[in-house]
């Protein structure tokens, strides 16, 4: 999307189904980078940048100067590129305060020790509070609390633009689940509510869009369509029924593919797990005997 005042550069990660962004400043070439992937073959346990190299070489082309690296969540479907990209740019990684609870729950879920995670927010560089506003360049963006489908959901309103993590899908989508630890329907409900007092035509940009019935890849839409038509929670949608849909939904999804390898380096900033003494890093998946 081309503005006069920014610009928007989306990149998709066919394997996760995800969304990432390059929002940039037109008056003064600073940039933020939005939920970059870590590009992960789970079977082979290879990792790989090429998707982060692909918003480097475009913010290159382009002279962007990244001022920020922005987390909607600690995402549990692929892993984060911010400390690669923190790495090669300089520019902080950023995420809602609400990832130290999210930090707290999985420490005790990996068993990781204090020297690894004090969770505490550690490994990011920024945490933001609800409400809070930051500049990049001369575009001001503001933080809005949307917690529901993870305790640290946060949307990013960038002048008129807002970034909802996995918050809402597209219309004929709806939500993403609330049963992961620390999700409820109820919270999420209510953060929709938040977003839907924006004005109507705030553009809304997806953080992963699954093609339901086979249409065509969607990123974008805006404020009054999901009043009008999201299937999940539009305008009159009451919080039990949503509450009541959301949950039965939910008991009938599969854990999803990555979602130990993620959250353990996504709880990290997208830092993999400390090396081990022959210079290796290990993901691990806790067993549940039955
Ligand atoms: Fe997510």
């Amino acid at each position: 999307m081309a503005a006069n005042k920014l610009h928007i550069e989306m990149f998709f990660d066919p394997d996760s189904s995800t969304f990432s962004y390059v929002v940039a400043d037109n008056s003064s070439g600073s940039a933020a980078v939005i939920d970059p992937v870590l590009n992960y073959d789970a079977a082979a346990g290879s990792v790989s940048t090429a998707d982060a190299d692909k918003m480097l070489a475009y913010i290159a082309a382009n002279n962007l100067r990244v001022e920020w690296i922005l987390e909607t969540h600690a995402h549990a479907d692929h892993l984060s590129a911010a400390h690669y990209l923190h790495a090669k740019t300089g520019a902080p990684v950023a995420i809602g305060e609400g990832i130290k609870k999210v930090q707290q729950t999985f420490k005790l879920v990996f068993n990781l020790g204090d020297d690894e995670l004090q969770a505490k927010g550690d490994y990011f560089d920024k945490l933001f509070a609800d409400n809070e506003s930051f500049r990049i360049g001369n575009l001001t963006a503001q933080v809005i609390n949307t917690p529901g489908h993870t305790n640290d959901s946060v949307s990013y309103l960038i002048e008129g633009n807002l970034f909802v993590g996995d918050s809402l899908f597209m219309p004929d989508a709806g939500t993403a689940r609330c049963d992961f630890p620390g999700g409820d329907a109820h919270i999420l409900y209510r953060s929709i509510q938040r977003i839907y007092q924006l004005p109507d035509a705030t553009q809304i940009y997806m953080c992963h869009d699954y093609q339901p019935n086979g249409r065509q890849l969607k990123y974008q839409t805006s404020v009054a369509e999901q009043k009008a038509q999201n299937i999940h929670v539009n305008a009159g949608t009451a919080e039990q029924e949503f509450v009541q849909k959301r949950e039965a939904r939910d008991k009938t999804l599969a854990v999803p593919r990555l979602i130990y390898p993620s959250v353990q380096v996504n709880i990290r900033a997208g830092q993999l797990p400390k090396a081990e003494s022959n210079g290796v890093s290990y993901i691990k998946i806790p067993l549940k005997q039955h």
